[in-house]
């Protein structure tokens, strides 16, 4: 393939040009001046982009690591812990607090739906002990976004520690942290920030704080304490992921660029011009409705003539044409695509991806109607009117 291919996986996502550029920089001591000089910098940028005054914790790993250091900073062996699950990276989540010794509730939805906040309010009532919610911001194996914010209210309200996990949303979708109580949001680089995995980033409130000096969950690399008191001083604990931060410096400065609002539009656009395209391609959505529908990553069932191994032949064609889309995940897998549109995905990127897509599905005998995709798309980029998933 003479050009790289169009990257539409929820993660990695794209790398520009720009940040490429930055991550070649030569090496520097992690403990010397230039090191010193930029951490508070992306620990300000970062604070900037999750929309909160907490402290900022860097590591690096991806953004599982960045969920287990939550797990063994604020969750104690024996502890009830809420984890709401509404796809494998819900799962995830609450089997990784299991692992650390947690009593785990789940508040499990069918795939494809967001969680309800009334249910949530109502298990909370029935149940004082828990001291912990565990919630996916953005569940990318399922392309959903849970109305984190109404969510957000009821934990606060019943007084428990609130741990999002934002890997596919922060930066791409919004999420003000403080506004909505977030105590611990956490991300990676791979996703809406336009670098390459290795780096996981995270947000800690006063009440997490608190928590962490209590946990009794055994802890090392990712001891937050010591994170924080080496970061305080300009160093991490271990060797930091240099390159990837010298692009997270570039990322940040093309997002204060662009902007939050504009960003987090963008997305919805992106979005609804995709969301578009598959309709006029005869596609249903696993989202159970528009309005849960995710910004950052759309997915799509297969047309029933073309799941299984059918599906592999069309990942193969749309490959050949240049374009790499997601699989599905666990029980989906054969059944779904996902759309990865995070990051540095602009208008034209749609255009491109949908042309390819159509030709894809066409080839393995879909019905198409060559070009109602594209309009669909290039109408609802025009016309959408997006407002803030809340
Ligand atoms: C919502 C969500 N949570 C957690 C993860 C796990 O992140 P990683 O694969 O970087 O460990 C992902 C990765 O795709 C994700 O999308």
């Amino acid at each position: 393939m003479i050009q790289p291919p169009q990257l539409r996986i929820p993660g990695p996502t794209p790398v520009p040009e720009r940040v490429q550029r930055a991550m070649a920089a030569p090496m520097i001591n992690h403990r010397g001046p230039e090191f010193r000089a930029l951490l508070p910098e992306l620990e300000a940028g970062l604070r900037w982009a999750f929309q909160t005054e907490n402290d900022m914790l860097i590591f690096p790993a991806s953004g599982t690591g960045g969920l287990e250091s939550a797990v063994a900073n604020v969750v104690s062996p024996g502890e009830r812990v809420l984890a709401v699950t509404i796809g494998a990276f819900g799962d995830r989540f609450a089997d990784l607090a299991e692992a650390f010794g947690a009593e785990v509730a789940r508040l499990t939805l069918p795939w494809g739906e967001a969680a309800d906040p009334e249910d949530l309010d109502a298990l909370l009532g029935r149940e004082a002990d828990i001291a912990t919610v565990l919630i996916t911001h953005n569940e990318t194996s399922t392309g959903v976004t849970n109305p984190l914010r109404s969510l957000a209210e009821v934990v606060k309200r019943h007084n428990r520690l609130l741990v999002v996990d934002g890997v596919s949303s922060i930066g791409s979708i919004d999420l003000p942290v403080d506004r909505w109580g977030v105590d611990v949001a956490i991300t990676a680089s791979q996703k809406g920030w336009m670098l390459p995995p290795g780096v996981t980033m995270l947000s800690v409130s006063k009440a997490a704080w608190e928590r962490q000096a209590k946990a009794r969950s055994p802890r090392f690399y990712f001891d937050w304490d010591r994170a924080r008191k080496m970061q305080a001083k300009g160093m991490t604990f271990t060797t930091p992921a240099v390159s990837i931060l010298f692009g997270l410096r570039e990322a940040l400065l093309m997002m204060r660029e662009e902007g939050l609002p504009a960003i987090f539009q963008r997305h919805l656009r992106v979005a609804a011009a995709f969301r578009a395209a598959a309709g006029a391609l005869g596609l249903r959505l696993l989202a159970s409705s528009p309005e849960v529908a995710s910004p950052t990553v759309t997915a799509v069932y297969f047309p029933d003539a073309l799941t299984g191994e059918k599906s592999e032949a069309v990942f193969k064609t749309w490959r050949e044409h240049g374009l790499v889309v997601g699989e599905g995940q666990g029980k989906l897998s054969g059944k779904i695509f996902r759309i990865g549109h995070l990051g540095a995905v602009y208008e034209p990127d749609v255009v491109a991806t949908v042309e390819v897509l159509e030709r894809g599905l066409e080839a393995h005998g879909h019905p198409v109607t060559r070009g109602a995709a594209l309009s669909a798309a290039r109408r609802a980029l025009q016309s959408s009117e997006p407002s803030l998933v809340a």
